[in-house]
């Protein structure tokens, strides 16, 4: 077969582009050579559907080793009992536990994506808002940050059947023991969505979601590093006390339930060669150069932050206790899609994004997201944050000025020469 050389060319391209500029999207990272490698594998051939040891299709031998190291590794990683390792995304991750869990029409309670929530948590143009009657919990007007004690009278207020932690842009800890006692109190499934800080909190950097949530999900590609995919945990709620069913009828534990809400519920045939990108990226969660890159991550986001409140920013919530935080640029004059367009020119890659109580639409937005764990995988590191916040304020005040963020450009890419991504890896 002829090589494709148009898709190759387009892919040094991303290459190049992923090299030469400066990374701040919140929910990126840069994997490693290996992982990536695992991905490009002979593994994409394999049909799977099923699980290790129990699959519908002949040839797994090699797959379900693959797939039960990467069970175990991210059991041992964030102490679960259980694991699925199968959701092709968060979303899907999402997905198979609402199907599992909840019948249509049944009410949830989840953060607001215009508070920094996530589609999946009850969105009306996502299945979650459209299939199940989403309420929604947020952040304070005068604080930017979540009064725990309204959440708990929420929770007893509204009695919904799931409630949903978790966000995508919200740079704070959360509350999982005071949501879980109020729950228990309304007979309710406690969900955290870990897919921003899962990295962070496998090393004890926040507060442990396993502890008090019944199921857990995360993608695996944000702080975690690791394959684009998601995944499925679980502590200790084994017992299904709501009798809830299969849909075959069958009365089952909640694990279970949750393998059946993957497959056959939402997917067909897992991506062996991702789920061994996840072992990879799990076994490498499990080292401590890892355990001193989170620390790091952490470290330069709470630089970033002094840098931007030292410039005359207006960080959501004064500061962070993760990798991430959301910067209304009302004060600025500036919009959300403003500041990403112009910032790009410059090639600082960072999102558009709504803050609460925001006055503008989704796709204009008042303010941007930032997040560190990719710089810092870059190998930045505290003392770097300072400089780029000063080409992110020095781009934005110049936004009518092309000729200046040329200049930007260049130097930022000069400065990112020194740091270089993927080394050894060709592909
Ligand atoms: C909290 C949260 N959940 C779920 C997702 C969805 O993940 P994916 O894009 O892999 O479907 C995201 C993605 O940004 C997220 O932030």
């Amino acid at each position: 077969m002829k090589r494709d050389e148009k898709i190759f060319e387009l892919i040094q391209k991303e290459r190049v582009r992923q090299e030469s500029g400066i990374e701040l999207i919140a929910s990126e990272n840069f994997t490693s050579p290996q992982v990536m490698e695992a991905m490009g594998s002979v593994l994409t051939n394999k049909y799977a559907e099923g699980l290790p040891g129990k699959r519908y299709y002949g040839g797994c031998e090699v797959v379900d080793v693959v797939e039960t190291l990467a069970i175990e590794r991210v059991k041992e990683l964030f102490g679960a009992s259980w694991a699925n390792v199968q959701p092709h995304s968060g979303a899907q991750a999402n997905a198979a536990v609402m199907l599992a869990v909840l019948k249509p029409g049944d009410k949830i309670l989840g953060f607001d994506l215009s508070h920094g929530g996530h589609l999946t948590h009850g969105s009306t143009v996502n299945f979650s808002g459209k299939l199940y009657e989403p309420t929604f919990y947020g952040v304070e007007k005068e604080t930017g940050l979540i009064d725990w004690n309204k959440v708990v009278d929420q929770i007893r207020s509204e009695k919904p059947k799931l409630v949903i932690a978790g966000a995508s842009a919200y740079s704070r800890d959360w509350n999982y023991e005071a949501m879980r006692g109020a729950c228990d109190e309304v007979g309710a499934l406690l969900m955290a969505d870990i897919s921003h800080p899962s990295g962070l909190i496998a090393k004890g950097l926040l507060n442990d979601p396993l502890k008090h949530c019944h199921i857990v999900t995360s993608t695996t590609h944000k702080t975690l590093r690791g394959p684009r995919g998601g995944v499925i945990m679980m502590g200790e709620d084994f017992e299904n006390p709501w009798g809830l069913k299969t849909p075959k009828g069958k009365t089952r534990m909640m694990s279970s339930l949750l393998d059946s809400g993957v497959f056959p519920g939402t997917q067909g045939g897992p991506l062996e060669h991702v789920i061994a990108g996840k072992a990879i990226a799990f076994g490498e969660c499990l080292t401590d150069e890892y355990g001193a890159y989170v620390q790091q991550v952490r470290a330069n986001a709470q630089a970033m932050n002094k840098a931007f409140i030292d410039k005359g920013y207006d960080v959501i919530s004064g500061g962070t206790d993760n990798h991430l935080m959301l910067i209304d640029l009302r004060s600025k004059n500036i919009s959300g899609k403003l500041a990403e367009n112009t910032l790009i020119k410059a090639d600082i890659t960072i999102n558009k994004n709504m803050v609460p109580f925001d006055d503008k639409s989704p796709f204009v937005t008042s303010g941007i997201r930032v997040g560190t764990a990719a710089v810092t995988t870059r190998g930045l590191v505290e003392a770097d944050m300072p400089r780029i916040v000063e080409f992110i304020d020095r781009t934005l005040m110049n936004h009518e000025n092309d000729n200046e963020i040329a200049v930007v450009r260049e130097e930022i890419n000069a400065w990112m020469n020194q740091f270089p991504l993927f080394k050894g890896y060709e592909g």
